[in-house]
């Protein structure tokens, strides 16, 4: 039996439940903890997490689901276990690099995967004519951290783009510009990865109108296979990523298979309602495996 805590700022949320669930029915000790609740204590030999008045004591593993408001916390609060030999399920270095859009683009293409052709522009002055060298409008804006599709755009004139980029410079909000994956259809395929195995795909598809599949913004979703290629772009991503636990998503293009962006925290509701697949027993036994494997992490 293994003392878990899932790191989690609502506790009634579906994968928080589902998670939950599955410690327990695997007979663990489990909790639930608002890693905005918890507080550092940082001091030579002695690091602790204050929780509720007290210092945590006792825990095997976390299971860090850090929404992407609070990114910098969360992760400094993962980091804080990893410093007392806790095992996490997601590397706090590891969350960091998949939340930044741009440095997961930067580490997946110099590793060897092909991901849209994107830009960003150390100025705004620059942007019309890399907007040019993406071959012109429509074209994709991106801000650097976006969620559920909140911050994506699609300018599709040139006129757009650049006012668009504009603005957010302006608001000192960088954006990337990447080109716009037409023959996508609005569709992506979110495959999820636990482990070293993928445990279930699904092709998400916007409503009509709309490029975005999120399924915050109304896609629908399917189960779908992948082929081996996309299989072996997946792994490799989640791999490269640092990542045990990764929703990789991809762009099936003319190109072939592109890695749009690979999330560190992925939602269970929408693959395991639509694939019918145990997602959180699969993980609860991932860190079952992590943690006796594991031989600590305080290396720096
Ligand atoms: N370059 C692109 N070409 C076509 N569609 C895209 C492109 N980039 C994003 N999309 C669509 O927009 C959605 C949201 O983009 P994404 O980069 O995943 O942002 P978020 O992190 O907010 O989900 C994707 O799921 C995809 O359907
Ligand atoms: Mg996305």
């Amino acid at each position: 039996m293994l003392n878990i805590a899932i790191l989690s700022r609502g506790a009634g949320l579906y994968s928080t439940q589902s998670l939950f669930r599955a410690a327990r029915r695997r007979g663990h000790y489990v909790r639930v903890i608002d890693h905005q609740n918890c507080h550092l204590l940082i001091e030579q030999g002695v690091p602790q997490v204050i929780y509720h008045g007290s210092g945590l004591v006792g825990m095997d593993a976390v299971i860090p689901r850090i929404g992407a408001s609070v990114t910098g916390y969360g992760a400094a609060v993962i980091r804080q276990f990893e410093l007392m030999n806790v095992y996490t399920a997601t590397r706090s270095e590891a969350l960091i690099m998949a939340r930044d859009k741009l440095k997961c683009l930067q580490h997946l293409s110099a590793n060897g995967l092909n991901v849209p052709r994107t830009f960003i522009a150390g100025n705004p002055d620059a942007v019309p004519a890399l907007i040019d060298k993406l071959g012109g409008a429509p074209v994709v804006i991106k801000l650097l951290e976006s969620t559920h599709g909140v911050g994506v755009t699609l300018a599709e004139s040139r006129v757009t783009a650049i006012s668009l980029a504009e603005t957010f410079y302006k608001l000192n909000r960088p954006v990337i510009l990447q080109e716009f994956i037409r023959e996508a259809n609005g569709s992506d395929i979110r495959a999820f990865v636990v482990g070293k195995e993928i445990m279930a795909s699904m092709l998400r598809q916007a409503p009509e109108g709309e490029f975005r599949s999120n399924l915050h913004r109304g896609a629908k979703a399917m189960p779908i296979g992948l082929t081996s290629e996309e299989e072996k772009i997946v792994l490799k991503a989640a791999q490269l990523m640092g990542l045990q636990i990764a929703g990789v998503d991809i762009l099936r293009s003319l190109k072939g298979p592109l890695v749009m962006e690979v999330n560190a925290s992925p939602g269970l509701e929408g693959i395991e309602t639509t694939t019918r697949v145990d997602i959180a027993g699969a993980i609860i036994e991932n860190v079952e495996e992590g943690v006796k494997t594991y031989d600590g992490i305080r290396k720096w």
